[in-house]
C-alpha cells in the first residue's frame, strides 16, 4: 500500500473530517478519507437528515465527492468514530457502494486516538456483488 507518510495523512484527515459531521440527531460523529489511485484525498463526514432515512454515512460522502471530482481509481480509505475502545468497520450499505469501484482498496479502521487496524473490502465483504457480475 501507500508510504507510511501517506497512511498517516490519511488517518489524520478521516479524524478532522470527522469534526465535520452533522449528526445532531444520532450524536454519532463519523470521518471517512479516501486515498485516490493519483494521490489525492478526499473526505467525507456523515449527514443527517430530520427524515431520518435520508441520512447519508462519512464513506458514502467521501466517495460521491470523490466521483463528482473526477476520480474513479482508489486505493484505500481510512474510516473513523468515536469509539475509544474497539476498530469500527463501516456499515454493510458503504461497504457495498466502495465495492462497484474496486474489490482490492485497503480498509484502515482508526479509533480516536489516531491508531488503526488494516484490513480490505475483500475481508469486509466477502462473496460480493459486483459490477463483473453484470458484465462491467
Ligand atoms: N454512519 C456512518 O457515517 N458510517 C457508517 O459506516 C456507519 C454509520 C453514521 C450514520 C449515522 O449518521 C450515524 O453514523 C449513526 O448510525
Amino acid at each position: 500500500m501507500a508510504d507510511n507518510a501517506k497512511v498517516k495523512e490519511l488517518v489524520l484527515k478521516c479524524m478532522h473530517a470527522r469534526e465535520m459531521a452533522y449528526c445532531p440527531y444520532s450524536r454519532f460523529p463519523v470521518g471517512a478519507a479516501i486515498l485516490t489511485a493519483d494521490g489525492a484525498i478526499i473526505t467525507g463526514c456523515n449527514v443527517e437528515n430530520a427524515s431520518f432515512g435520508l441520512t447519508v454515512c462519512a464513506e458514502r460522502t467521501a466517495i460521491q465527492r470523490a466521483v463528482a471530482e473526477g476520480h474513479r481509481k482508489f486505493t484505500a480509505i481510512a474510516v473513523t468514530c468515536d469509539i475509544k475502545d474497539s476498530f469500527v468497520g463501516p456499515c454493510g450499505a458503504c461497504r457495498q457502494v466502495l465495492i462497484e469501484f474496486g474489490t482490492d482498496w485497503v480498509v484502515y479502521l482508526t479509533k480516536p486516538d489516531g491508531s488503526y487496524k488494516e484490513t480490505s473490502l475483500k475481508e469486509l465483504l466477502p462473496l460480493a456483488f459486483t459490477p463483473a457480475h453484470l458484465g462491467n
